[in-house]
């Protein structure tokens, strides 16, 4: 999320920012402060050990509205209050999250207010680690937030820099302006419907062509992207079924899923399901080439070398494009490593798509397994393509259901305006 300048949002979302004891703690007053300006309201909890670095006075006086510390207390005016704050927000943010509050979270543990609140919330989740680095790249750190991205919770991740403890590392907040960006981004899919009516067929992660009973030829692909688009789609109202392969994620709640596994299994499904699609999006991974033969036992290894023969899996894309009924969008991913926009401006035009995501797959932290992408969008009939500075892939999806939106508003679909 690159904009230093947050966009506003068009109604007034209710957020709720969890505070968290660290150093950075003083930092989630900027959160706040961003948000406000945004359009937003803003209801703050605060952990006790946060109160130890900011008072929750400051808090209360920015937003107008009683910190909760302890749901317990005399003084809080609300007898079930992490229900109540938790079910009237549209997003909950935790800035700074602790390793400790994101431990509690991974395991369900509510043992405070914030913990509670999150487990009564069901409004989006976005989380804002800080902390010391050996603490963030601590496996059982790691462990926890693997945990919470299969739960569904968004992740920004810490910057890389000096910390306050002196060693240098990833571990420190996030800017608040790019938190801001990132709930932003989130909220737009709780308060927008721009898609409802739209019915979303996504192919998602990798496929997998045996070689014989227990070996078999994939790929790096985990579903994140395909997943996230998904999310974000059913987020902004449509209707959504992903046609998933090998996947490391969970699908997220209310997506209708076909499992399959092979690029011939996929293609059936895709075939099958076209028909009922307005918005068809090739997310996946699909392996190019498969076993010309699969064995039917497993391969012993009694020669010096083997050579498999591979022939080509059916490419989904464009067959999609081919056998396309009116109204149908199609849009492609074009994975790259040089050439990016040439590569899949080719693709655009060879495939007759309307839109191409195309990201190149030799930056880091973009592409295959990452959490975060850095796609360039390509249109059908813009000169330009859409060029977007690296951000998580929630974000991302949003983006490219963004040009989805201008493009089933202003221009008609490549089949219908070359014919
Ligand atoms: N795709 C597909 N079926 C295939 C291969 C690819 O549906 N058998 C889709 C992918 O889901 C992606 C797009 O085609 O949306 C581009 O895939 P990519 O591998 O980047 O390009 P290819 O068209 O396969 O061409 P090349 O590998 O030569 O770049």
């Amino acid at each position: 999320m690159a904009s230093s300048e947050p966009q506003s949002i068009d109604s007034k979302s209710k957020v709720a920012l969890g505070v968290c004891g660290g150093i950075a703690a003083y930092k989630a007053v900027e959160v706040l402060r961003g948000l406000q300006r945004a359009g937003c309201t803003v209801r703050v909890a605060m952990t006790p050990r946060a109160c130890e670095f900011v008072q929750p006075l400051t808090f209360k006086a920015l937003s107008g509205s009683h910190v909760i510390v302890d749901d317990y207390a005399p003084d809080n005016p609300d007898p079930i209050a992490h229900i109540t704050f938790s079910q009237s927000a549209d997003l909950l943010i935790v800035a700074p999250a602790t390793a400790n509050i994101i431990a509690k979270f991974a395991n369900g543990v509510a043992d405070d207010f914030l913990t509670s609140t999150y487990l009564a919330c069901s409004a989006p989740v976005l989380l804002a680690p800080a902390m010391n680095t050996t603490m963030w790249e601590h496996p059982a750190t790691q462990r926890n937030l693997q945990k919470l991205r299969s739960d569904g919770v968004h992740i920004i991740e810490p910057d890389a820099g000096e910390m306050a403890c002196g060693t240098i590392g990833p571990g420190r907040l996030s800017e608040p302006d790019r938190i801001v960006a990132a709930a932003l981004e989130l909220l737009k899919g709780t308060t927008q419907h721009d898609l409802s009516g739209e019915r979303f067929l996504i192919t998602v992660g990798a496929t997998r062509e045996d070689i014989d009973p227990v070996r078999f030829i994939s790929n790096r692909s985990s579903g994140k992207m395909g997943f996230a688009l998904a999310a974000a789609a059913k987020q902004r109202g449509a209707r959504v079924t992903a046609v998933t392969g090998i996947t490391t994620v969970q699908p997220p709640v209310g997506v209708k899923t076909i499992e399959v596994k092979s690029a011939e299994e996929m293609a059936d499904a895709v075939r099958n399901e076209l028909q009922n699609s307005t918005i068809f999006i090739a997310a996946a991974a699909v392996a190019d080439y498969r076993p010309a033969k699969q064995a039917a036992q497993k391969i012993k290894k009694n020669s010096e070398s083997l050579t498999l023969e591979l022939e080509r899996t059916p490419d989904i894309l464009a067959q999609a494009s081919a056998t396309r009924h009116e109204g149908l969008l199609v849009i492609g991913f074009a994975a790259e490593t040089e050439n990016l926009v040439a590569n899949a401006q080719i693709k655009l035009r060879s495939k007759n798509l309307d839109i191409v995501v195309a990201n190149d797959v030799t930056l880091a932290n973009s592409g295959f397994d990452s959490d975060t992408n850095t796609i360039n969008i390509i249109t059908r009939g813009d000169n330009e393509p859409l060029g977007l500075p690296s951000m998580s892939k929630a974000a991302a999806a949003n983006k490219v259901l963004d040009a989805i939106v201008r493009l089933r508003s202003g221009r008609a679909t490549a089949k219908t305006s070359t014919s």
